[in-house]
């Protein structure tokens, strides 16, 4: 696997990389530190002022904690703010706004495992986006909001980017989960009931990589690349920020990185959570 470090401003043609498998890691991106920024904030409210997050699990029952994120991600998700820093962000790495479209940006919380790793801080098995619907030209973006370690990161197992998994996505709905699954993650305390397309065998970890940054070093990566939670068995809780893009014409012409496994029987069901990076209108799909 290729790892570019501090190139997605000067790569031209960095999708064709994501499209093949290559990571990029950027430390140095001013939108991507704002963005962790908004986050620490957004945190900050949610819970009353208090500033220790990495501990926030350790003041209160799981009801409370569950709670407050839920109230937390929904705003964050939401707010005016994330979207104009991801236009920033499209601005800052110099690509041109009205070709692309992205996803509203989600803030993720994965406290100790014991604690809770099921609902609003669902431990993702293996599984690749494709599996969860998403299309084969989906660019991920992902950043820890405060620095972790290698123990608390996401993963992602390079070997299988073009090696089938066996897996059930196809009995899995992405419009189900949208319309009936999504919403009830509150619920889910102490397991997750709501089914996930995940790997039917054993995943090999061995050729894994943990990446470890600090607050606003961003990844970027094609969304078809196997990927997962790494079960937090540390005493601090992780805050991450991850966000998708898309190419407009890439996804017109069914470019992106090659399907090897997925099934995922309604691929798009999503698009109506998108918006275009120029003007925040509403993606309205692909016009055949
Ligand atoms: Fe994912």
């Amino acid at each position: 696997m290729n790892l570019y470090i501090n190139q997605l401003q000067k790569k031209a043609d960095f999708r064709d990389a994501i499209y093949s498998g290559a990571v990029f890691l950027d430390t140095n991106l001013e939108t991507a530190r704002q963005l962790c920024a908004f986050a620490q904030e957004s945190i900050t409210v949610a819970f009353d002022g208090e500033t220790d997050h990495p501990s926030l699990h350790k003041m209160m029952p799981v009801e409370e904690f569950v709670a407050r994120v839920t109230r937390l991600k929904g705003q964050f998700t939401n707010s005016q703010r994330v979207k104009d820093l991801i236009q920033g962000f499209v601005h800052e790495i110099g690509l041109d706004p009205r070709e692309y479209i992205f996803d509203v940006p989600r803030l993720r919380v994965v406290p100790h495992y014991n604690y809770l790793h099921a609902g609003v801080s669902y431990a993702y098995k293996p599984h690749r986006d494709t599996w969860y619907g998403g299309v084969d030209c989906q660019i991920n973006t992902w950043m820890p909001v405060y620095t972790i370690r290698p123990d608390q990161t996401m993963m992602i197992n390079p070997a299988y980017f073009d090696k089938p998994v066996q897996n059930t996505s196809k009995d899995w709905s992405l419009d189900d989960w949208i319309n009936n699954q999504r919403h009830k993650a509150k619920e889910n305390l102490t397991e997750e009931v709501r089914m996930h397309p995940v790997p039917l065998g054993d995943i090999d970890a061995s050729s894994e990589i943990r990446i470890a940054g600090n607050t606003g070093e961003i990844l970027t990566f094609s969304g078809s690349h196997l990927h997962g939670t790494v079960p937090n068995y540390t005493e601090q809780t992780r805050f991450s920020v991850d966000f998708r893009l898309m190419h407009l014409d890439d996804l017109r012409h069914k470019r992106g990185a090659p399907n090897v496994d997925s099934a995922c029987p309604d691929v798009g069901a999503g698009f109506k959570d998108y918006f275009h990076a120029h003007d925040f209108s509403n993606f309205q799909g692909i016009q055949q």
